[in-house]
């Protein structure tokens, strides 16, 4: 019987700069998109309708396995617009960690993309996945593409990048996640209370840029920022601490990763990783300390 495998990793925002609430209710958005290597895998085999199943992180809770998950979604999506039936069991094995800022959900929906047009026989083009990957959500061109990429509109407008060949970070993951439109709508907040900055002027990206394309850490520390973090930590103080915690280990630079909970903590190089992947671990303050490094490629079959 056939089977098809594809994996998609999890991202990071080095620089998340966020523009005023639109009228469309997105936020126009400057980020810059690192694909690391923490991966979901989606395996799909034929079947008579739509199945899904999902294992690992989220398993049992937190990842749905009926049509509001957006792995569900895909594959309606791309049957509808390639004219072929919806007939296919899919399965999620996630490694990555549901509604923790690290575009999980949109890693298994571009997965998703690749492995059904290869079961199916679609023969979508680049083109068309990123279409229809724009119309699943705001991260999930980026899935597909993986790499370093800047993003722009609402984040699904993708630029890939040059970068230095690897940049090694620490991933805190905190117990319970986070709703994403919850923190932007208490970004919202805070800027109506003027408590932070209106997001009137967009942060540029550019210095970010810049320090990936050649390093050294130390550089790209000193321009790496995040304007979902202060509406995450007013969501969840605690967050606050795990930051601190973070900076206290050494990392060379401590940031939310995309709108959290997940703390994501950059290390020199790759022994600085484990060491403070260890200390972070012995922490107490996170559920789960993994050590990745990026860029990772995007959604790709791989069986
Ligand atoms: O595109 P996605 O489904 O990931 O977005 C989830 C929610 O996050 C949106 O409904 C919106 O509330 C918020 N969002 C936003 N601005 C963006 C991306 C997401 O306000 N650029």
């Amino acid at each position: 019987m056939t089977t098809v495998v594809a994996q998609a990793p999890a991202k990071v925002n080095v620089h998340l700069g966020v523009g005023p609430l639109r009228e469309d209710g997105f936020h126009e958005l400057r980020t810059v998109y690192l694909a690391v290597s923490l991966l979901d895998t989606v395996t799909v085999r034929p079947g008579e309708g739509l199945s899904l199943t999902v294992t690992g992180e989220g398993a049992g809770g937190a990842v749905p396995t009926d049509r509001s998950n957006l792995v569900w979604r895909a594959a309606e999506l791309l049957a509808g617009s390639a004219g072929v039936a919806a007939d296919a069991t899919m399965e999620i094995a996630k490694s990555i960690p549901a509604a923790a800022g690290l575009a999980g959900g949109s890693a298994d929906a571009a997965a998703a993309l690749v492995a059904l047009d290869r079961l199916w026989g679609t023969g979508a083009s680049r083109a068309d996945l990123l279409d229809l990957a724009a119309q699943l959500g705001s991260d999930v061109p980026f899935s597909l593409v993986g790499g370093v990429a800047l993003g722009a509109g609402r984040g699904e407008q993708v630029t890939p990048v040059l970068s230095r060949t690897r940049w090694d970070w620490v991933l805190g993951i905190a117990g319970e996640g986070l709703s994403t439109p919850a923190v932007y709508r208490e970004l919202d907040r805070l800027r109506a209370a003027d408590r932070v900055p209106d997001g009137a002027e967009l942060v540029a990206a550019e210095p970010v840029l810049a320090a990936l394309r050649s390093g050294p850490p130390a550089v790209l520390a000193g321009v790496v920022a995040n304007d979902l973090q202060a509406p995450a930590v007013a969501l969840r103080p605690d967050l606050g601490r795990a930051l601190r915690t973070a900076t206290e280990a050494g990392a060379a630079a401590v940031l939310v990763s995309g709108s959290g909970p997940t703390v994501a903590a950059l290390a020199v190089d790759e022994h600085h990783a484990l060491r403070l992947a260890g200390e972070l671990a012995g922490a107490g303050v996170f559920r789960t300390v993994r050590a990745v490094h990026g860029p990772v490629p995007g959604a790709r079959l791989v069986g």
